[in-house]
């Protein structure tokens, strides 16, 4: 993490009037300096940190603070409003359920809840054929990890473990932690699972390209193979594994994994009787230009983690499986006080009619086609600083080094999203060597262009003023 600490003191900027984009006041503008502080001295400042832009109002693309500047929006507050902020048909299924007078019934039976699942069910691939759902990414992804296990248990009692991806993010709850790996996040759990492993991650650039500068296919096979032998040589016993639980890409960088890497894996699992999750949360409802980020790997995993752009608003979150798995826990065993709000399963069901009105799965490979082009131009412009461009639809990730010696820079880039924001643009501030891009995919075509000329002007300041 940079540790980088954005300007709360309000800078004249120059003033922007584009068609999408209004800068009028200073920035941060004087008057959310009250609502900052009052946010400093009542709330822990674990959620602070972000760019100093106070939402009044957002739609579709656009987000508006109370002081009349407007932005473009890069972030869909991170990839959860794939329909476009306050989406007209989202808010009037939501309207009728309030209506209704129906806004909360725990697990008793209601409508819009088994209207949905039967949507989910009926869009996601034939074999994940049950899904039951919950309030947040985290919790899913701990009852993946519960799931894994008890399968495991079902062939033998110690088959309990569960094998994740360093760096990857699943969660701030304890197991979704432990599953990142030994990091400064997880250093307050104070132990480590003994039956949750971590595999390296596949960065390309740990592994040396052949010729023709690719990295061909068995050599991604070979190094799932030499990370097994690795694990084995740490005690793991593979008759153990219950399963693997890999994030459809890692987040921080939009880094998809090698496709034969989790084929290969696949293989495996297999071989030796254990799961597949997929932790598809962020990439989910068309972010990807695919209904969902794993189905890039054309393997069929047995458990999916979903959130985020499942409701393109109110939380919620649900685990899709394989029936024989879905229904291994006792009745009334895994489910939460929230689960499956009426309004939340009423925007749920809204959102993916409107997914599949607008064809937004297509919209968001189409248009994702005009993003990597413009950014991989970008790069190509400051490859002495952009050293990669990720992802993949209306999903990607810029990652710069330092000039001098070649390494991450993280300053870089949250200078950037500074420059960007003073401009009338959000850009997701990772804190690390990347910036993440993520717009609603209702975002017109002129509108991305727009936000794209915003960030190159940025990079380009950053970058001129970095060499003064
Ligand atoms: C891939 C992934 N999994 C899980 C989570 C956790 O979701 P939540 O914040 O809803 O708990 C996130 C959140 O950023 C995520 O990106």
């Amino acid at each position: 993490m940079s540790g980088f600490k954005f300007c709360q003191e309000p800078k004249r900027v120059p003033l922007i009037d584009s068609k999408y984009r209004k800068i009028r006041t200073r920035i941060p503008p004087p008057g959310s300096s009250r609502i900052f502080d009052k946010l400093g001295k009542y709330e822990s400042r674990s959620m602070h940190g972000q760019l100093p832009v106070v939402w009044d109002r957002a739609k579709d693309f656009q987000v508006y603070d109370p002081y009349g500047n407007c932005w473009i929006d890069f972030t869909s507050t991170i990839f959860v409003t794939n329909t476009g902020h306050a989406n007209e048909d989202i808010i009037s299924a939501l309207r009728k359920q309030l209506d209704k007078e129906l806004l909360h019934t725990y697990t008793f039976a209601n409508k819009p809840r088994a209207r949905f699942l039967q949507k989910l069910v009926e869009i996601a691939p034939k074999h994940l054929n049950k899904a039951f759902l919950l309030s947040a990414g985290t919790e899913a992804t701990e009852c993946a990890v519960k799931l894994m296990r008890m399968r495991g248990q079902t062939i033998n009692k110690s088959k309990v473990a569960v094998i994740s991806f360093k760096g990857s993010m699943h969660g701030r709850t304890m197991a979704a932690e432990m599953l990142k790996g030994d990091t400064d996040s997880s250093a307050w759990i104070g132990y480590r699972d003994p039956n949750i492993f971590n595999m390296p991650f596949p960065y390309p650039w740990l592994i040396g390209s052949g010729s023709n500068g690719r990295i061909s296919r068995g050599v991604w096979e070979k190094r799932f193979a030499d990370d097994m032998v690795s694990l084995k040589k740490k005690g793991l016993d593979f008759r153990k594994i219950a399963g693997f639980i890999l994030e459809s890409y890692m987040g921080w960088g939009a880094l998809f994994f090698p496709v034969p890497y989790v084929k290969m894996l696949a293989v495996f699992a297999k071989e030796h009787d254990c799961l597949i999750t997929f932790d598809d949360i962020q990439g989910g409802f068309g972010r990807t230009g695919k209904l969902f980020a794993y189905q890039h790997y054309g393997v069929e995993p047995d458990l999916v983690c979903l959130g985020k752009g499942i409701s393109g608003s109110l939380p919620l979150s649900a685990i899709i499986g394989r029936r024989n798995i879905m229904d291994l826990p006792d009745m009334g065993s895994m489910s939460s006080t929230h689960s499956a709000n009426p309004l939340c399963c009423a925007a749920a069901f809204a959102n993916l009619q409107v997914i599949e009105s607008k064809d937004l799965v297509k919209e968001s490979a189409r248009k994702g086609i005009i993003l990597h082009r413009e950014l991989n131009r970008i790069k190509e412009k400051y490859p002495h600083r952009v050293s990669y461009v990720f992802g993949k639809g209306l999903l990607a990730a810029m990652l710069f080094k330092d000039p001098k010696t070649g390494s991450p820079d993280c300053i870089f880039p949250s200078m950037v999203c500074e420059r960007a924001m003073q401009k009338g643009l959000l850009l997701v501030h990772t804190g690390r060597e990347s910036i993440k891009i993520g717009p609603p995919l209702t975002i017109p075509d002129a509108a991305l262009f727009d936000g794209i000329t915003a960030l190159e002007e940025s990079v380009a300041e950053i970058e001129r003023e970095s060499i003064q």
